[in-house]
């Protein structure tokens, strides 16, 4: 039977009675548990996959400290986390059209998709019965895997970075520029400048704006991640120097300092991901006509604003999730020739999977964390391992 990792609701429950509910000191490496698994049986539309690499995301951080909601308890006392992962196609149903044994393809997350092709339910998170692929091996359908771009020029670990984040990074994108030129139209601006907050969504997010030819600015807290982006060409602020916007002095310090590198204007696109804090940042940088994206609201699953002062200004604040099919499909499209993911410096082991989930719940890695599940690799990987 494979390995799988999985977080009980009595798992969080301990670690909750252990800490006496103080998250700070909550060990999500403590209730993320490694086990045997019997996967579901193969239909004739289905793959079993063997897992060779996956990322951290931080859906899994948000399961086992129960913060947003206790999804382990909602899923009948126990998930099977990971939605992002890449894989080799060791099985297919008698149905399966696209891909054959041998084949590496990657995973997008869309549980379910609604009407528009949005996911309804996240896979691994709220999509009764998904079972993730923190896991040595997993049975998925046919439509739920993309052929991994494997001759795009990046190595394996920067390919594994990607199935989650590029997608969200990419829907974000659309989302944004397509709110803003409604208002402004590439006649009046072309140029635009466009700002996003800390992580890899917004690492790629800002790829995206920089290889349309607009101003990038990446605000982030972290020296390694900076650096990647300048050598793209994407301009940084040090979050830190504002003390993570801790009062309306390092607000305004902060804004100041946008409008000195965007000749008095702001951001035309802010691409936020955190909420908390970082969103009254966001908004006030922003110049007349912007728009403020997220996908994520680790700090906050709350924003306040004042609609007259938005009104006045223009500004329009959006709510996105996860991709559709389509554009997971068009996002990979763009691996290498415009994502270029900052990945950590350790490439940890499947056993220290969950010391990796605990170091980016700490915020201490130094790009996205990636863990390697197979010691063996297919022969098409293994000149893209570095
Ligand atoms: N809806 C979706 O489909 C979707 C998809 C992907 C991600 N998300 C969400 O989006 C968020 C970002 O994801 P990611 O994958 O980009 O994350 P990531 O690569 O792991 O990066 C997280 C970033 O959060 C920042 N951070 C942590 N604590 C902070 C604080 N107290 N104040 C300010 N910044 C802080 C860090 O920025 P510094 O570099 O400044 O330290 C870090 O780089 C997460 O909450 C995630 O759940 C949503």
């Amino acid at each position: 039977m494979p390995r799988a990792f999985s977080i009980s609701a009595e798992a969080i429950a301990s670690e909750r009675e252990r800490v006496g509910d103080d998250l700070d000191a909550f060990d999500v490496a403590r209730v993320i548990e490694l086990g045997e698994l019997t996967l579901p049986a193969m239909g004739a539309g289905d793959l079993r996959l063997r897992i060779l690499a996956v990322s951290a995301e931080h859906n899994v951080d948000h399961a086992a400290l129960a913060d947003t909601m206790n999804i382990a308890e909602a899923r009948g006392g126990r998930i099977y986390p990971g939605n992002s992962a890449i894989a080799e196609v060791v099985e297919v149903g008698n149905e399966v059209q696209r891909f054959s044994v041998g084949d590496v393809v990657i995973t997008h997350c869309n549980g379910e998709p609604d009407a528009q092709g949005y996911p309804l339910r996240i896979w691994a998170y709220d999509q009764p019965d998904s079972i993730g692929w923190y896991a040595e091996e997993a049975v998925v359908g046919e439509w739920q895997v993309i052929p991994a771009p494997l001759d795009c020029g990046l190595n394996l670990w920067e390919i594994a970075a990607m199935p989650l984040r590029a997608p969200t990074a990419h829907h974000l994108w659309r989302r944004a520029i397509g709110i803003f030129r409604l208002k402004v139209s590439q006649a009046q601006r072309a140029q635009l400048n466009v700002l996003g907050f800390g992580g890899g969504v917004s690492e790629l997010f800002l790829m995206l704006a920089r290889h349309e030819g607009h101003n990038a600015i990446f605000c982030s807290g972290n020296p390694a991640r900076r650096a990647h982006l300048e050598g793209l060409g994407i301009e940084s602020i040090d979050q830190q120097a504002y003390n993570r916007f801790a009062s309306r002095d390092d607000v305004r310090a902060f804004n100041k300092q946008v409008k000195s590198m965007t000749g008095g204007e702001g951001a035309h696109i802010v691409c936020d991901m955190l909420r908390g804090p970082v969103y009254a940042a966001g908004l006030q940088c922003l110049a007349r006509m912007g728009v403020n994206v997220s996908a994520g609201w680790q700090l906050d699953t709350s924003c306040k604003y004042n609609s007259a002062n938005l009104s006045v200004r223009q500004i329009t604040v959006d709510h996105v999730h996860y991709e559709t099919v389509d554009g997971a499909n068009a996002a990979t499209e763009l691996y290498g020739k415009v994502f270029r993911p900052t990945v950590h410096e350790e490439i940890y082991a499947f056993e220290d999977l969950p010391r990796a989930m605990e170091e980016m719940h700490q915020n201490t890695q130094t790009g996205i964390p990636i863990v390697r599940v197979a010691e063996q690799m297919p022969d098409a990987l293994k000149g893209l391992i570095p």
